[in-house]
């Protein structure tokens, strides 16, 4: 009984002892046969990887983002295009920037080579969606865009730039701006309106159109396949810069702000605005039609023909507000480089000097809060109001480059100090020295006065120091 008893467990014992010798047989061959495909897909993978790495060598290393790398989809309508030809005339740098102008009819008059080439807008009354439109001059401005693209003219084009026939463009500072992102992802660049109320009515998450937005191309090869689906879809939206955040957004690509672009939803003097520009490079202007000319003394043509006479020498320090004080008069300086100059009879911080003068009127008036950001008032106290200089002539000497700016008017005010023997009035004319390399980075400039007391006062800007305070 023991034996047979026990022999079934001897017997279990050997089937175990036979399964485990088993057992490790066959993880040892498991071990051996996976550690072998292993290696072998190690192998492989590095194969693939020294593959990749020598195509890595043999391709040219990706350049940085130039001028050639830009598409311009500009669009115009052949009523409103004679008035503002100048506009486009003003950037626009035949066989250097790339791009295209569409119309709604062919032009009349013969087409000047120092315009971009023009297009006539595809009939879209073929379009399905045609009886429906709200507004279908929309749906022309933003089928531009796929009409381009359908043009096949895109080689080497890393964005699109799209702007109307009355938008100004720097283009140096777009590439700069647009050189930060990744053109292979996908990018929608832009900015919204100054005024609350534009925002809000059409949408504080869009690109305005007049001021100018810019698409990666694969953001433009996606939205090229869905364009008129989404047309289709919201068939009922009355503006085409809203209609493209939405078509945007469905293709999960919301819009990074780059301060630079200026729908200018403005009416009146800008002056105030303009003396005041954030440390973002310039990148567009709008609405000249509708804003007073940009200098006194000047009409609009000619105004935008004299501040790209600044813009086409540097236009990274376009606009550039730079702060410095004559302390034994206490007097402050503020520079907006290319456009304006102003001398107040006081010390002032930049904390304060940097908000514009509210010279200028929203596009729609209304109770405030009206604009997207803080103002100061124009002011009738001598202390408070500066004395206004505007950009008059640019010379580039070897260095460096000189901006002059002139006083337009007179001040009509007393001195702000009490003795009254340190006005500015007999200041007839500043001028600036900056260097002839482009500005750096997003950085504020500093700067050094230089006055004598006669009329004119030197200003050069330099590299603010590592703990300089601009009080
Ligand atoms: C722009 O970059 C391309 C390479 O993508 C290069 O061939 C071209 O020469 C560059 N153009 C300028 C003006 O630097
Ligand atoms: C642009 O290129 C064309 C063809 O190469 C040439 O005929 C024309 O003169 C050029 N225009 C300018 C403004 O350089
Ligand atoms: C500058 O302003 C300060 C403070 O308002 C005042 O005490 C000083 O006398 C002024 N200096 C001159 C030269 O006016
Ligand atoms: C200053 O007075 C002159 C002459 O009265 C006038 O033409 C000018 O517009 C005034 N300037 C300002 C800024 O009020
Ligand atoms: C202004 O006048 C005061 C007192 O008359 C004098 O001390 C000061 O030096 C004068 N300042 C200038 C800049 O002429
Ligand atoms: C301003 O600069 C010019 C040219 O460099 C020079 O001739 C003049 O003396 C300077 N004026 C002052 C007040 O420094």
């Amino acid at each position: 009984m023991y034996n047979t008893m026990s022999s079934p467990s001897y017997h279990t014992d050997m089937l175990c002892k036979n399964l485990v010798i088993l057992g490790v047989v066959a993880i040892f061959v498991i071990l051996v046969f996976f550690n072998q495909i292993y290696i072998n897909s190690q192998s492989f993978d590095s194969n693939i990887f020294t593959t990749r790495y020598q195509e890595g060598l043999l391709k040219p290393k990706e350049t940085t983002t130039n001028l050639s790398h830009l598409m311009f989809v500009l669009v115009g309508s052949s009523r409103t295009l004679n008035n503002r030809i100048t506009y486009v005339e003003s950037w626009w740098r035949p066989n250097v920037t790339r791009g295209n102008i569409f119309l709604d009819v062919k032009p009349s008059e013969p087409w000047s080579p120092s315009l971009p080439p023009f297009k006539v807008n595809e009939d879209i009354k073929k379009l399905k969606v045609y009886p429906k439109l709200r507004k279908t001059v929309q749906v022309r401005i933003i089928r531009s865009i796929l009409e381009t693209y359908r043009l096949k003219q895109d080689e080497g084009v890393r964005w699109y730039v799209k702007g109307d026939d009355d938008t100004l463009f720097f283009v140096d500072n777009i590439v700069d701006v647009l050189s930060k992102y990744d053109h292979t992802k996908k990018h929608y660049v832009g900015m919204s309106s100054e005024t609350i109320k534009s925002n809000f009515h059409f949408s504080f998450q869009m690109g305005f159109g007049g001021g100018g937005y810019a698409l990666s191309y694969p953001l433009v090869e996606a939205l090229a396949l869905k364009l008129d689906e989404c047309v289709e879809r919201y068939y009922f939206i009355r503006a085409e810069d809203q209609l493209q955040s939405l078509c945007l957004a469905d293709l999960g690509v919301d819009l990074i702000y780059e301060k630079g672009f200026h729908q200018m939803d403005l009416h009146g003097d800008l002056s105030g605005l303009l003396a005041a520009h954030p440390t973002n490079p310039l990148l567009s202007f709008h609405h000249f039609g509708t804003v007073k000319p940009l200098f006194p003394g000047m009409d609009r043509h000619g105004s935008v023909t004299h501040i790209m006479k600044a813009a086409n020498v540097d236009q990274s320090r376009m606009l550039q507000q730079s702060i410095c004080h004559v302390r034994a008069r206490n007097w402050t300086f503020s520079v907006s480089w290319g456009y304006s100059a102003h001398i107040y009879e006081k010390l002032f911080p930049r904390s304060h000097l940097k908000l514009p003068i509210e010279t200028f009127r929203p596009w729609q008036r209304g109770r405030p809060p009206v604009y997207m950001f803080n103002t100061r008032p124009v002011s009738r106290d001598p202390c408070e109001a500066p004395h206004w200089f505007f950009f008059s002539s640019i010379e580039q000497e070897n260095e460096r480059v000189v901006t002059s700016y002139t006083r337009k008017f007179p001040r009509n005010m007393t001195s702000c100090s009490l003795s009254g023997n340190i006005s500015a009035d007999p200041l007839a004319s500043i001028r600036v020295f900056s260097p002839k390399t482009p500005k750096q980075g997003r950085k504020v400039e500093c700067c050094d006065v230089e006055y004598d007391g006669a009329d004119v006062a030197n200003i050069t800007l330099r590299d603010c120091g590592r703990d300089e305070i601009i009080i």
